[in-house]
C-alpha cells in the first residue's frame, strides 16, 4: 500500500466527541482534573491508585465517615484483580485526602 494513504489521518471528529462525551457522562470526569487539590501529591496519589479501574470518585461522593469502609472494599477489588495492595502509608494518605475533601 502507498505510504501516503494515511498522511491526512487524524482522530476523527466522531472519535473525539465520543471521548469528550464519555468524560462528561462519567460525572467523575477524566484523569482526575476535577478533583480537589488535583495537582498536590495527595491528589495525584489518589487519582493514580483510585483511578486505576474507574475514574477517581469525587471525595464528596460519600460521607467522610463512609470512606474507610469503601476503601476497604476497594482493597478487596485490587487484590481480586491483581493490583498491588495499598501500603499503610498510601491508605493513610488516601483516607486523609478523602476525609479532608469529603462531606
Ligand atoms: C482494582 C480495581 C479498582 C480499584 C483500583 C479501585 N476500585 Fe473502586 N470500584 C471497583 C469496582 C469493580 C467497583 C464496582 C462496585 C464493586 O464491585 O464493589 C468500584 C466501585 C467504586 C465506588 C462505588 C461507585 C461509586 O461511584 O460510588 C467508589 C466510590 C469507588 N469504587 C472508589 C474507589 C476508591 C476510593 C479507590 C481507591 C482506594 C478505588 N475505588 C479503587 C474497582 C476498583
Amino acid at each position: 500500500m502507498s505510504h501516503t494513504d494515511y498522511k491526512n489521518a487524524r482522530p476523527s471528529l466522531a472519535y473525539r466527541l465520543l471521548i469528550g462525551a464519555g468524560c462528561m457522562a462519567l460525572l467523575s470526569g477524566c484523569a482526575g482534573a476535577h478533583l480537589p487539590d488535583a495537582a498536590s501529591s495527595d491528589g495525584q496519589l489518589y487519582a493514580a491508585r483510585c483511578g486505576a479501574c474507574h475514574s477517581p470518585a469525587h471525595p464528596k461522593r460519600h460521607k467522610a465517615a463512609s470512606w474507610p469502609r469503601m476503601v476497604e472494599l476497594m482493597e478487596m477489588r485490587m487484590a481480586e484483580r491483581g493490583h498491588p495492595p495499598l501500603t499503610d502509608r498510601e491508605r493513610e494518605t488516601i483516607l486523609g485526602y478523602l476525609s479532608r475533601n469529603g462531606r
